[in-house]
């Protein structure tokens, strides 16, 4: 992650203020003191959604462009509310329509867009580390809407604004956080910020769907890992069910898709499992969802379930994440006054 100082001579109270990213690439990035004043921010912004005129001037004159190269509804579509919210002009390119499928490399691509004077680049790419890659080739602010199996910063944001917004603090609270984590980059970056805003999270999946060396992580972070759903859901505040990302399995991971949801599915039975123990628990889901298979119809759409609130949530965070990465630096990225690193 880069840091870039403004051009203002810093105030009193701007020197306590976190110094000014240039990057958004991994939840690590975000210090505890950062993710409170963009959850802050983005409870400010998420007033805007309720008003009529959903306009802010904010990023007036900046030009934000979302490349996607992986599929996407919710993220790609919310960075792109988020941006003219704020007044930015936005553009989307996607791999698919773009001249990646000619053959041009990730780098002239990102090259070529750049060099027509962007300030954001929003980036999804299935390679782990290539938002990473990216912000080294370009002088626009970067950030990462998802990274093969590796990160997805801006859907841990979300997740703790729309979990904080129920429960209040997350300190203490119990998270579980389940299903195939193999293949997912929503619970890394997770698992980083529930820690540092002090949630207790509890990993839950079949032994296949373990990411291979987790068991180091789960001493340097702290955090408990387990096989047995039936065990763990009595005792949480939270439970956010992954999708069985069927596009990134080579083989099988599980026998059938029946024997999966019978061992890891949040099913009716769970469903009330869940709120006899605990009627204020929450159920999330970053989406999209396969119902019937990680959960079932009732649970998705129960009075517990904090779905749709975590799609809302997610505007009013993306726009708190482009209004800290972009507003007020005078400074074009690239001409930082105290030379910002990577
Ligand atoms: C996730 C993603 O793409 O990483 N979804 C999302 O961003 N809302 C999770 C998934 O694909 O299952």
């Amino acid at each position: 992650m880069t840091t870039a100082t403004t051009a203002v001579a810093p105030t009193p109270e701007a020197a306590t203020r976190p110094r000014r990213r240039r990057h958004l690439l991994s939840s690590a990035d975000l210090s505890l003191p950062e993710i409170r004043e963009i959850l802050d921010t983005a409870a400010e912004m998420h007033e805007v959604q309720r008003r009529d005129v959903k306009k802010l001037p904010t990023l007036r004159g900046r030009t934000v462009v979302n490349l996607f190269f992986e599929d996407s509804t919710r993220t790609r579509s919310s960075f792109e509310i988020a941006g003219k919210w704020l007044s930015a002009d936005v553009i989307n390119v996607s791999g698919k329509g773009s001249s990646t499928s000619k053959g041009e490399s990730l780098r002239d691509t990102v090259l070529t867009v750049a060099a027509m004077g962007v300030d954001a680049l929003v980036i999804r790419h299935g390679a782990s580390g290539a938002a990473h890659q990216v912000s080294q080739w370009v002088d626009a602010h970067v950030v990462n809407a998802g990274d093969g199996m590796h990160e997805h910063p801006t859907q841990a944001l979300l997740d703790a604004y729309t979990m904080e917004r129920r429960l209040g603090s997350l300190e203490g609270r119990h998270v579980a956080i389940v299903g195939d984590l193999t293949h997912s980059r929503v619970v890394r970056s997770n698992l980083i910020t529930l820690g540092r805003l002090g949630a207790r999270v509890t990993l839950v999946a079949p032994p296949t769907l373990m990411p291979a060396g987790i068991g180091a992580w789960s001493q340097s972070d702290g955090f408990a890992l387990s096989h047995d759903l039936d065990e763990v859901l009595p005792g949480v505040d939270v439970v956010m069910m992954l999708r069985v990302q069927r596009e990134r399995m080579s083989g099988g991971f599980f026998p059938t898709p029946r024997e999966y949801t019978v061992g890891y599915g949040l099913t009716r039975d769970r469903l009330r499992t869940l709120v006899a123990a605990n009627p204020e628990a929450v159920i999330c889901h970053p989406g999209p969802m396969n119902r019937g298979l990680e959960i079932a119809a009732d649970a998705a759409d129960a009075a517990q379930s904090l779905i749709l609130e975590q799609v809302s949530a997610g505007v009013a965070v993306r726009m708190s994440v482009l209004y800290h990465l972009l507003a007020g630096s005078d400074e074009r990225p690239g001409h930082d006054h105290e030379g910002g690193e990577s």
